[in-house]
């Protein structure tokens, strides 16, 4: 069993493979107290781990020290306004205006298996779980039921305990069991207090066109944060945060990660104490956040993923790699190949009818491209970026013969074919905003900001998600579409809805976010074998809670195969390679203006979800000819590269001169290595290269060359990679053990 109680102890135990988390019921108040996380240990009374502050420790014998006690004791989901000065978990308010709040223990029970959280994506035990039909033998759920008696709020702490991948899941029920309304200010997700061990922090930032670039910093005493409260999980900073001990790196030493299973607002916070605790935090951002709760109605907050492991960063990448593969993501496309595909963004941003999309599908379907999408500008009388979102119907003045006279030729030369939405935005010139000013959020008496000549929908209103889907879902029934890319390309502000009463307008940005899910959740179920990839201005909401209703995410409008290798580097670090949206597109860049060898843009792709976004009709002859080797690859290795096991082995966003990785099957028996060598550097000698994630005990013949080299020898002694003339050289080197 993952998880039991060691009652005369009242520790809670939770094994994964090689972690163990305790909790344990301290004094007769029930405190719920933190008492340890880190690499698996034998079950026993550790519960000593609690006595902290003056003897005899617990108020209830030493109520004079009371607030120094819940100001010490590591909480496992700690109350507020009550003594403990720490960032709290939770916040009510009463009607009456108080803020004070307890978290009691009260009962328990332990099961198999993991609950749905209501309208949330999570992750799962198996997909045919999810369906009904069995398959909760991978997990286990550990429930507290606590108690603030006063406000009369029941308040249940969830764990989840996925053993093989070393994973622990929370996530929070509040329920109002009593007779007046209150407002929820803040509820996280998790919280956890750990000895300081000289740790740093880890996290994400970015911008539009560089997101997820890895940060290191030190934790000083007092709070230390990332967050966003844009309305989505952003391209600025990323809902995950890691400790890491001072001298851990790739392949050891200590490391804690949280990563949230949302895509709004959200803060992930590291504070120090006076005491050199640390306490991290991961939920919902509280900043403009209210939410009422009235009687007998519950509050379910998104789940947070925790991983530990003695063994490095790199391991919490597998874990997490892993644990999304297997728990979170599901449908059609999730373990499958995914269709070549071809975008027309960059080959003709709006300038494009059916004759010029007609003509790539036809050139690209020669090369072996499998899939068309036709991106922005089909709808409303959309040419450029100021009209027409919320009119979702064909222009047929450019598609002409309407959109299925398309879809059909686009078939008939053998490819499938791919739609473009921006489902949550309205334009201010629309039909739809003439119609219905009061669907776009607003604040009375102010003008909204505009971005991107573009407001956003009210998306937590009923009225007009029901409209949106019903424009959607005619589209995609009237032709063979298969496949759907949502982007989101304004982050919110002016958050008025006309809906809600003025108490409950402090819920908008959270209700928005449901009123996602629910949408995707719909297109999903209506459309089971589409295959939708998420997009936010490029990778703005790349986040796990996408990833449930999407195998795959548009990763950055920056498709430059060198600003791409830091991008997927922060991306790959937490997500699988089999979600990450690349490209090959034209050169030069259109973002950065830089010239790459069209072999090394391929590789870099070749990482992540594959496709181009180009015009090849215009491409030289040279570079089209070279599409059907690229397509080979793809099809030859991506199964092992969506499958198999990543191991980063060098950065070029720290070393400033070259990139490589290493992607191992489980079987360890095949290997793909990706080696850039950014900069080429006068008089360099060859450079050595230490290989990972191998078998030392077998022999590896690398495609190409005729020797063998033993797996211990390629990660011990590594294998020469030469320096070649010039910049921006990728090579892939293919291993198969004989
Ligand atoms: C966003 C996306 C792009 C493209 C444009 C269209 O920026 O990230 O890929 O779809 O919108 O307007």
């Amino acid at each position: 069993m993952a998880i039991v109680y060691l009652e005369k102890e009242k520790l809670f135990w939770i094994d994964t493979k090689h972690t163990s988390y305790v909790l344990g019921i301290v004094d007769e108040e029930q405190f719920v107290s933190h008492v340890y996380y880190g690499k698996k240990i034998r079950r026993q009374d550790i519960s000593y781990l609690t006595r902290t502050g003056e003897k005899p420790y617990v108020p209830s014998k030493n109520n004079r020290e009371r607030s120094a006690f819940l100001d010490t004791l590591p909480m496992e989901y700690a109350g507020n306004g009550l003594g403990d000065y720490r960032e709290s978990s939770i916040s009510v308010r009463t009607k009456d205006g108080h803020e004070g709040v307890a978290v009691a223990f009260e009962a328990y029970d332990i099961k198999k298996g993991k609950p749905r959280l209501k309208g949330l994506p999570a992750t799962f035990c198996s997909e045919e779980d999810m369906q009904g039909s069995g398959g909760e033998e991978t997990c286990m759920t550990l429930t507290l039921h606590c108690r603030d008696n006063v406000l009369g709020l029941s308040i249940d702490l969830l764990y989840s305990a996925f053993e093989e991948e070393d994973v622990i899941t929370r996530s929070v029920i509040v329920r109002n069991t009593g007779e007046n309304a209150v407002f929820l200010t803040k509820v996280f997700s998790a919280s956890l207090d750990l000895d300081n061990q000289d740790f740093e922090m880890v996290t994400l930032h970015g911008s539009w066109g560089r997101e997820r670039q890895v940060e290191c910093r030190e934790i000083g005493y007092g709070k230390q944060s990332v967050g966003s409260f844009r309305g989505e999980s952003s391209h600025q900073e990323h809902p995950f945060v890691a400790l890491k001990e001072k001298h851990a790196g790739e392949d050891a030493g200590d490391v804690y990660a949280m990563h949230f299973i949302y895509s709004g607002n959200f803060l992930a916070q590291a504070e120090r104490t006076q005491h050199n605790m640390i306490r991290l935090t991961m939920g919902i951002h509280p900043q403009n956040f209210c939410w009422k709760l009235n009687p007998a109605e519950e509050f379910v907050a998104p789940e947070a993923v925790l991983t530990y492991s003695s063994a490095g960063m790199g391991q919490i990448t597998r874990n997490l790699h892993d644990m999304y593969r297997n728990h979170l993501i599901r449908g059609e496309y999730r373990d499958k190949k995914r269709p070549v595909l071809i975008n027309n963004w960059e080959a003709t941003y709006f300038n494009f009818n059916t004759e010029k999309l007609l003509e790539i599908a036809k050139s690209a379907s020669e090369l072996g491209i499998e899939m068309l999408v036709m991106d922005d500008g089909w709808f409303g009388h959309r040419n450029d970026d100021n009209s027409s979102l919320g009119d979702w119907q064909v222009n047929e003045e450019k598609i002409t013969g309407g959109l299925k006279h398309l879809v059909d030729e686009v078939n008939n030369l053998g490819m499938k074919f791919g739609i473009w939405f921006e489902p949550e935005m309205v334009s201010p010139d629309s039909k739809l905003y003439r119609d219905h000013p009061e669907w776009a959020l607003r604040i009375p008496g102010r003008e909204p900001a505009l971005s991107r000549n573009q407001y956003a929908l009210d998306f937590g209103r009923g009225d007009v998600r029901e409209y949106v889907y019903g424009c959607m879902a005619r589209i995609l029934r009237s032709a063979n579409i298969e496949y759907v890319k949502w982007d989101m390309n304004r982050q919110l502000s002016d958050l008025g809805s006309a809906f809600y009463s003025p108490e409950c307008q402090g819920e908008i940005s959270h209700r928005y976010v449901l009123g996602l899910y629910e949408v995707q959740e719909r297109l999903t179920r209506e459309f089971p074998h589409l295959l939708l990839e998420n997009c936010s201005g490029g990778g703005a909401r790349f986040d796990p809670g996408m990833l449930y209703y999407s195998p795959q995410i548009w990763c950055s409008d920056d498709t430059d195969a060198i600003e791409r290798l830091k991008i997927q580097e922060g991306t790959a670090m937490i997500y699988p390679l089999s979600t990450i949206g690349a490209h090959v597109s034209d050169c030069p860049n259109h973002t950065v203006g830089r010239n790459t060898p069209f072999e090394t843009r391929g590789i870099v792709a070749l990482s992540g979800t594959f496709g181009y976004e180009l015009d090849v009709t215009k491409l030289s002859e040279e570079e089209r000819m070279m599409i059907p080797g690229q397509i080979k690859k793809y099809h030859r290795y991506h199964d092992l590269i969506r499958r198999g096991d990543y191991y980063r082995i060098a950065s070029y966003s720290s070393n400033h001169e070259y990139d490589c990785y290493i992607v191992v099957s489980k079987d360890k028996r095949e290997a793909l290595m990706t080696f850039v060598q950014v900069l080429g550097m006068p008089n360099c000698r060859s450079r050595r290269i230490c290989l990972k994630g191998l078998n030392p005990e077998y022999n590896y013949q690398i495609e190409g060359r005729d020797e063998t080299y033993g797996g211990d020898a390629l990660m011990s002694c590594g294998i020469l990679i030469e320096n070649q003339p010039g910049d921006f050289k990728g090579q892939i080197f293919y291993l198969l053990a004989q």
